[in-house]
């Protein structure tokens, strides 16, 4: 059988516009492979060549039992080469397999000179509207461009970006289903492009491109700073169409002087944080089709193209519409007014069918939850109006879907439909927008409100990956923020396939960290902010997420492109030490949100544990991870170099922040202090026993209730894990009291709340205006509930070897989760039942598994129903009291044992 699921790079099938001339290459093996011996790869210009004569590269019969991330080692692949590509693997016996399936991949426009266009737009900063904050908000422009084509084309690819974000059509279809595409990058540094296929919608004769544009995150109200990008600059679009004929001739079209626009479309107002007003009187009949007059229209303002600003094809994909909800009830209705609740809080937009009258306008507004009164609380939205007009052009029901902003809600309210009409719930759906990824993993238990919190988790994921990971959907922020990404990296990873997202986001993080000579990583990136500042646990950010997402992939790019990053970042905190040696002096959130912190509302944001102990954990952190990353890159000196400064830096942390009994020297003590110490391997061996003793003692002074912030929780269950203390941190995890993960379920949360106390039915809403009912940080514990609850965790990078070690624990009598590992799906599912333990797991092709089967090892385990010693996959290892343990071959396994 041969080898499938062919990707390249990040997991790419098949892409076109493709960003990575230096692209790698992984395949999945049969599932009754065992293991592989070797491969070969051959990658051609045509299919036909294929796999006898390959024009491009072949890399011969490599001896190898590696199938991910293959380098390319041909010759330099250029703009828009089309590349195919086959393998074929050598099975344990090595007998060679048949060859793969032809895959391909076909590159965009990888340089600026690629590009013969301009930008081009109307100037409408000088008919701005004066917006929230004296902010200026550019009204969207209609632009287009009609062509003539005289020969039938074979193939056109669209090329195309914008300063702002844009929707493209040709004539009048739509050429993508992409929301708000480019995306988000620092502009200053690089603007991604999209490449669209738009063979089929190239007519003979005449043709027409029309796009949409509006000001996005480049040219409209972002964050609370003042807007990095000239705020003023209007938005501009770049495209270039190339065309190839039956005659071999091309042709290219591109934005220049020759297009025309306006500013008199329907929609007026569009921002990403405000909302967007549409006036469907304005609404221009087939303006996207060539039969259109557009002879009124003005001609567009050209600027070309800064060598500065690098034009790279976008490297991760798209933010789509993934998901509809429409199972929506009606709260309430009032006169002229109904709210409509969708039973989930999401992100994206609302989809409105009203009946209206001619002229009327209808207002959408939005909110996570409700008062007591059963109002909207907005308060948490701070400045962002996140409110959405409608002026109807004719009595009759309007369809509406704003295009040019997103909100992150649960209600939605509308105001101004036909008085006469009875609101309906279909009158509403919402539309779920999020970056374009597949489901990887699922996780589920014989617990209610354990798998709400795994749906809290994952609907928190999806609302807060909208083209960067962002800290919160709804208010004036949803700014990367890099603290929150760094706890969140190894979650996300498991429940969907975003290493492409992250690897992206990782760039633009070192092209923000260029700006900076020592090595600054700013609070977000894109850096909005510029506050030329960093923090402790935030810019760890640049190697705490390239070595989580190296193992679990595998794949070792991510390293070699954050390397230098990494250095330059640790080379920051070297050059804030000050007095005191390998101590940090300089800036950090800390235990960021906290539970019971001394000081009061914002003051006691930051927690209690001392941001120069949590500067020199992170310091030391950080560049104990930059030695086993050079350990990974062959890099021996550098190895030894960070090894010692991690332990230099280790010392320093002890001896400054505990006494001699390891307890921290602090009046107020903090279960983070420990937490940090114990899980960055900082304390002595001798001391980190007694500090793990004091970090017991203070859980149970808070009634084995967790007492973390945004950096210690998601540490807690991986220290308690490893002191073997399981039962404990279940019993943390069942609390139904503040602070608690269930507190905020009992109290309805849908997603993950910013803080422990975010609300609560007796008391309402927190006071601090800084209160997102959507914000990721706390789900940090989705890793704990896979890698131990089911049980599924990486031995090796890229889960080569796997782990499959569940322990029950708690309440649950079952649980059980599956992942799309790069070499294959692995699943652990387990029961408890009338004194027995049941555990199936399935193991992929080409990795091996040690199990861990809890039960009475004087008593016999069963496995598929038979004795283990019949076997050959499996080996029986040496078991610790009270569980087995085996290592086993690829394949599918039922074991039962003995609980009693
Ligand atoms: C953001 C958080 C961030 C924090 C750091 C908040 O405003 O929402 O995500 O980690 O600031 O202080």
């Amino acid at each position: 059988m041969s080898p499938f699921e062919l990707t390249v790079s990040e997991g790419f099938e098949n892409p076109k516009g493709f960003y990575d001339a230096t692209p790698t290459f992984s395949w999945k093996l049969p599932e009754n492979i065992k293991s592989q011996t070797a491969y070969s790869i051959v990658a051609a210009s045509s299919p036909d060549l294929l796999p006898n004569n390959p024009d491009v590269w072949k890399s011969g019969k490599i001896i190898s039992d590696h199938s991910i991330f293959i380098k390319y080692e041909g010759p330099n692949l250029v703009s828009r080469q089309k590349v195919y590509w086959q393998v074929k693997y050598w099975d344990s016996q090595e007998q060679p397999s048949e060859w793969s399936e032809i895959a391909n991949f076909e590159l965009g426009l990888l340089k600026n000179n690629d590009w013969k266009a301009h930008w081009i737009g109307i100037n409408t900063a000088k008919d701005s509207i004066k917006g929230v904050r004296e902010f200026l908000m550019h009204r969207p422009q209609y632009l287009r461009k009609v062509f003539e084509l005289t020969t039938d084309i074979t193939s056109a690819r669209l090329y195309i970006t914008a300063k702002g974000v844009f929707d493209v059509h040709l004539n009048g279809n739509d050429v993508s289903n992409d929301v708000i595409p480019p995306g988000w990058t620092p502009y200053d540094k690089r603007i991604e492009t999209i490449t669209y296929d738009v063979t089929d919608l190239i007519e003979s004769g005449q043709n027409t491109l029309a796009v949409e544009l509006a000001s996005g995150w480049h040219s409209g109200r972002i964050s609370r700073g003042k807007a990095l990008y000239d705020n003023l600059a209007s938005p501009k679009i770049l495209c270039q169409l190339e065309l190839e004929s039956i005659d071999g001739s091309k042709k290219i079209i591109v934005s220049d002087k020759s297009w025309k626009g306006t500013t008199n479309g329907p929609i007026r107002l569009a921002g990403i944080y405000d909302g967007e007003v549409y006036d469907a009187n304005l609404e221009m009949p087939d303006w996207t089709k060539t039969s259109f007059n557009d002879k009124v229209w003005k001609s567009v303002e050209t600027e070309a193209i800064m060598d500065s600003v690098k034009l790279e094809p976008k490297r991760h994909n798209t933010v789509k519409q993934k998901t509809i909800i429409d199972d929506v009830t009606i709260v309430s209705v009032d006169n002229n007014s109904a709210i409509f609740n969708l039973g989930q809080n999401m992100v994206g937009v609302p989809k409105v069918k009203v009946p209206m009258k001619k002229g009327d306008t209808l207002k959408i507004r939005f909110s996570e939850m409700l008062l007591s009164d059963g109002t909207f609380y907005t308060t948490n939205y701070r400045s962002a109006r996140s409110t959405d007009y409608y002026i109807a052009a004719k009595d009759g029901i309007a369809e509406y879907t704003p295009k040019f902003t997103f909100h992150g809600f649960q209600f939605v309210e509308l105001r101004g439909f036909d008085q006469n009409a009875k609101p309906s719930s279909d009158w509403v759906q919402g539309l779920v927008q999020h970056s374009n990824f597949k489901v990887n993993g699922t996780f589920t238990s014989s617990h209610k409100k354990l798998n709400q919190l795994q749906s809290n988790i994952t609907w928190g994921l999806r609302d807060n990956f909208f083209d960067v990971p962002t800290d919160c959907p709804q208010r004036d922020e949803r700014l990367g923020w890099t603290g929150d990404a760094q706890v969140i990296s190894p979650t996300a990873m498991f429940n969907y396939n975003t290493h492409a997202f992250w690897t992206a986001w990782l760039q633009s993080m070192r092209e923000t960290q260029s700006e900076h000579e020592n090595g600054l990583i700013p609070f977000i990136v894109p850096d909005v902010l510029q506050n030329n500042n960093a923090s402790s646990g935030w810019g760890d950010a640049c190697v705490i997420i390239p070595w989580d997402i190296y193992n679990i992939t595998g794949d070792v790019t991510v390293l070699e492109d954050s390397y230098e990053s990494a250095k330059k970042w640790v080379g920051y905190y070297e050059s804030k030490v000050k007095k005191k040696p390998y101590i940090p002096i300089m800036h950090s959130f800390g235990d960021w949100l906290q539970p019971y912190p001394s000081k009061s509302l914002k003051k006691g944001n930051r927690g209690d544990t001392p941001k120069e102990l949590i500067n020199t954990a992170y310091f030391a952190h950080s560049a104990h991870l930059i030695s086993k990353i050079a350990g990974v890159l062959g890099k021996t000196d550098d190895e030894k170099e960070y090894k010692n400064l991690y332990k230099a830096v280790a010392n320093a942390f002890e001896n400054e922040f505990f006494d001699e009994n390891a307890r921290f020297k602090q009046d107020k003590q903090t279960q983070t202090s420990y937490l940090l110490g114990i899980y960055f391997d900082l304390f002595k061996p001798e001391s980190k026993i007694k500090a793990q003793n004091h970090l017991l003692e203070e859980i149970k002074k808070a009634d084995y209730h967790l007492g973390t912030g945004f950096l210690g929780t998601p540490i807690l269950p991986k220290v308690l894990d490893d002191m073997g203390e399981i039962d404990l941190m279940y019993k943390i995890l069942f609390k139904e009291t503040y602070p608690s993960w269930f507190y905020s379920i009992n109290q309805g949360a849908t997603t993950m709340w910013e803080r422990w106390n975010s609300y609560n039915k007796e008391e309402g809403y927190n006071p601090q205006s800084m209160n997102s009912l959507n914000h990721y940080a706390y789900g940090a514990i989705g890793q704990w509930m896979y890698e131990r609850i089911a049980g599924i965790a990486p031995l090796e990078p890229g889960y080569k070897s796997i782990r499959i070690a569940p322990i029950p624990g708690g309440p649950l009598t079952s649980a059980e989760a599956s992942y799309h590992s790069p070499y294959g799906k692995i699943s652990s599912a387990w029961k408890k039942e009338n004194g027995s333990f049941y555990l199936n797991v399935t193991v992929p092709p080409n990795t091996t598994a040690i199990i861990n089967i809890p039960g009475n090892t004087e008593k016999e385990i069963k496995v598929n129903g038979g004795n283990i010693k019949d076997y050959q996959n499996i080996r029986m290892m040496d078991s610790q009291e009270g569980s087995f343990e085996v290592l086993v071959r690829p394949g599918t396994y039922s074991f039962k044992s003995n609980l009693n």
